[in-house]
């Protein structure tokens, strides 16, 4: 183990690494639970005599920032340390809600397994090299013949680049295009911050019961979620999509395509993607933070030919996704693996749906729940909704407002379900929970 301690306010060599010692243990870059490095190592490191390191140590075991354990010393848990990071710990919720993400547990840990070990075992020596900044040429393949049959997407594997999530796909093409960016609203808080910071102008465009309506819309580019807008969650209506494309045609424009859980529809086919109908007027972006986890960072983009060099100077010199996650995927994709665990994830998360509506009861209103991992529970005022979100923080409910997504005036109130992130055998306590929560906010 290295251990970097700086000794520059040392005053005799022993206090100076007490010092130091204590420094890093009090300012959390030594956490509970580290194992320092052995007595000998580090005195070897610091150019110290030995005494000199075990002296220290047993000063701080003393003060009881260390104790000896059967590997060597490790930083205690009651250390001031722990205090600030337990701060977090103590706020880890008890159910967690957090609408959008996949349960973890779900993972497909042994196809990807298998997945990567092919992946690594047939790649060449370069894999471990800068890889491509467009992304792995394998991976590109896989998704253009998965996008072009299971999502209508126009795939050329060299329009496609891969990159750290939709979130960093979308802050590219913000930086790209500039000016005003037209927004849904509402739409997610997040990606409009990126495309704020980006120095881009947001115009928020009203969302009513057909989706987004490009009439009179003044911007170089609009952000859309059509397959399952977020967060109300209709599909954009079929007059609409063709509405945005006319639109970009006419002006120029640019169409960027969010198809954030596009693959996740229970009650009807599929609603294919809009880039399908003009793929030089509309950017496709997919993402594998629904269908596997968003742990991995990664997503593509479908771009149009005169977007491809501007986005790739902008990535720079190499991919921003590990390559062989890359591999990976693409091994996933291309033995059906990628769709067949899609299948059953639909499954499940349809029965999660149901399950969730059955205990909300006719009364209340849900939106959004023909497909993805989230539903809107609308709830009468806005004070409903703040005492929601209050309660779920005092009873350690990760459970999100709809408030912050309004870009403008709120215009209707809620709370954002996650009913796809709790691990299935803790469904229904976590139902339970919301309900109870829900019962308290009505009722007050
Ligand atoms: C509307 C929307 N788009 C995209 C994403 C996925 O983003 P990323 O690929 O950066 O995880 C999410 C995830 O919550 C989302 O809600």
């Amino acid at each position: 183990m290295d251990l970097l301690l700086d000794l520059s306010a040392a005053r005799g060599r022993r206090r100076g690494i007490e010092t130091a010692l204590r420094d890093a243990v009090r300012g959390g870059r030594l956490l509970p639970g580290a194992t320092l490095p052995s007595t000998r190592t580090l005195a070897a490191d610091l150019g110290v005599a030995r005494g000199t390191v075990v002296a220290a140590y047993a000063q701080l075991v003393g003060e009881g920032y260390l104790a000896p354990g059967p590997d060597g010393h490790v930083v205690r848990s009651r250390s001031v340390a722990t205090t600030r990071t337990g701060a977090s710990a103590v706020a880890a919720p008890l159910v967690d809600l957090h609408p959008g993400e996949p349960d973890p547990t779900s993972f497909p840990m042994a196809a990807w397994l298998a997945a990567l070990r092919r992946a690594a075992r047939d790649a060449p020596a370069d894999v471990f090299a800068y890889g491509d900044r467009q992304g792995a040429r394998q991976l590109r393949v896989a998704l253009a013949d998965y996008l072009g049959r299971a999502r209508g997407v126009v795939a050329d594997p060299d329009r496609i680049v891969v990159c750290s999530g939709a979130v960093e796909g979308l802050r590219l093409l913000a930086e790209v295009v500039g000016g005003r960016i037209a927004m849904e609203d509402p739409g997610l808080f997040v990606h409009r911050r990126v495309v704020t910071r980006t120095g881009a102008t947001v115009v928020p465009v009203p969302v009513d019961e057909l989706g987004a309506d490009p009439t009179g819309l003044d911007a170089r580019a609009a952000v859309l979620t059509p397959a399952h807008q977020f967060p109300l969650g209709m599909a954009l209506a079929p007059e609409r999509r063709l509405a945005f494309v006319e639109w970009a045609r006419r002006t120029g424009g640019l169409v960027v395509e969010d198809d954030y859980d596009g693959e996740l529809r229970y009650d009807r086919q599929p609603v294919g993607a809009v880039q399908g109908l003009d793929p030089e007027a509309v950017v496709y972006v997919g993402t594998a933070s629904k269908s596997l986890g968003p742990a991995l960072r990664l997503a593509w983009m479908v771009l149009p030919e005169h977007l491809l060099e501007p986005v790739l100077t902008r990535i720079g010199t190499s991919t921003t996704v590990p390559t062989l996650d890359q591999l990976a995927l693409a091994e996933l994709l291309a033995s059906h693996q990628y769709e067949r665990h899609l299948r059953r994830r639909r499954l499940a998360y349809r029965d999660r749906r149901d399950q969730l509506l059955a205990a909300l009861g006719p009364d209340v209103e849900v939106r959004g729940v023909a497909a993805g991992l989230c539903a809107l529970v609308v709830l009468p005022t806005a004070e409903h909704e703040d005492r929601a979100t209050a309660l779920a923080i005092e009873r350690r409910i990760r459970l999100f407002g709809l408030g912050p997504n309004w870009h403008g005036e709120r215009r209707f109130h809620g709370v954002l379900v996650g009913y796809g992130r709790p691990p299935a055998h803790d469904l229904r306590r976590s139902i339970e929970v919301l309900t109870e929560l829900l019962g308290d906010v009505l009722a007050g």
